[in-house]
């Protein structure tokens, strides 16, 4: 009989790897819901310097490390040292969950089902609306996916054009709707903020812990929107507060944590982890 409490020559090795990493929420969510279901497993954060990612990954085969969670700044640049990868991550360019079997290291990316599973949660239907994203980097790939197909229309605002307009060449390939690449400056936020009915933030900005900014003035945001931010840490940015002033439906990023955090746990463990209880103990340690 497995005793859950004990780490023994048996246990299993889960993971994350990133950098940073200390903040990440993962261990606490996916150990929890290891335990509950008494599996003799372990999931551990390990902050990987970018210059050691390659060494990383063969050190995930050579100490048989069952399954690994990606996160920034590896997404994109784990792709080369994957055997295999589906062909929606292919299609995406991230890859957010990695699985070793048989020596093999699959990849895949969860974030994307996880966002659309977190919009029907939330009963937001994103079909026919006009979607303003925020960000073009590996958060930002995965969820315009899940939306071109339904929506009338996507603005990519970004820092750097050029990343932007990149990600909008990709999406035109697979949709005919009209999607556009902007600059971040105020102007463009304005004029595509009065235009939008969804507004997604898929930057860090407004993370801890510099949780009092926000790229947008409140004054451009207005009822009609529903704004989500994909930022989870803290449950209520700077955006999510002025939104609600504004009279906004709002939607945090701690739905889509779980749901993409679920997805890869049933794929490493055949196993169903109960998402109540990961949320409910995410929420205690943010609150
Ligand atoms: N809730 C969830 O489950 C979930 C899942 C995935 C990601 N996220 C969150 O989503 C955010 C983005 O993650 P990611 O994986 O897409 O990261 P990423 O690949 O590093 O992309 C970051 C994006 O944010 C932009 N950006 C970064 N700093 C900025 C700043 N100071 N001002 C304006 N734009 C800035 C970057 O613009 P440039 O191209 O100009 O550099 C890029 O477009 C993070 O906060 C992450 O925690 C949440």
């Amino acid at each position: 009989m497995l005793n859950q409490n004990i780490v023994s020559a048996q246990t299993k090795i889960l993971g994350i790897i990133g950098h940073p990493i200390s903040h990440s929420m993962s261990p606490v969510m996916h150990n929890i819901a290891l335990s509950e279901l008494n599996l003799d497993y372990v999931y551990l954060a390990f902050d990987v310097l970018p210059k050691n990612l390659e060494n990383a990954l063969k050190g995930m085969k050579a100490l048989n490390i069952k399954g690994i969670n990606i996160t920034i700044p590896f997404k994109e640049s784990v792709i080369p040292y994957l055997d295999i990868i589906d062909p929606l991550a292919q299609k995406i360019g991230a890859v957010n969950t990695i699985k070793l079997q048989d020596d093999i290291i699959y990849g895949k990316n969860t974030d994307a089902a996880g966002f659309k599973k977190s919009l029907s949660e939330a009963q937001i239907n994103p079909s026919g609306l006009d979607v303003l994203l925020l960000g073009s980097g590996g958060a930002a790939r995965a969820i315009s996916y899940t939306l071109i197909d339904s929506i009338n229309r996507l603005a990519i605002i970004n820092r750097k054009k050029q990343n932007a307009e990149q990600l909008v060449s990709r999406l035109k390939k697979e949709s005919n709707s009209p999607i556009v690449a902007k600059k971040l400056t105020n102007i463009n936020l304005k004029s595509e903020i009065k235009i939008a009915d969804l507004l997604i933030n898929a930057t860090p900005v407004g993370m801890y812990p510099s949780q009092h900014d926000s790229i947008i003035n409140p004054n451009m945001l207005h009822r009609d929107l529903t704004v989500i931010d994909l930022v989870y840490n803290p449950l209520e940015t700077q955006l999510i507060k002025d939104a609600k002033i504004a009279g906004c439906k709002t939607l945090n990023g701690l739905d889509m944590l779980i749901n993409q955090g679920s997805l890869a746990f049933e794929w490493w463990t055949n196993k169903k982890p109960n998402t109540s209880l990961m949320k409910r103990k995410i929420i205690e340690l943010l609150s």
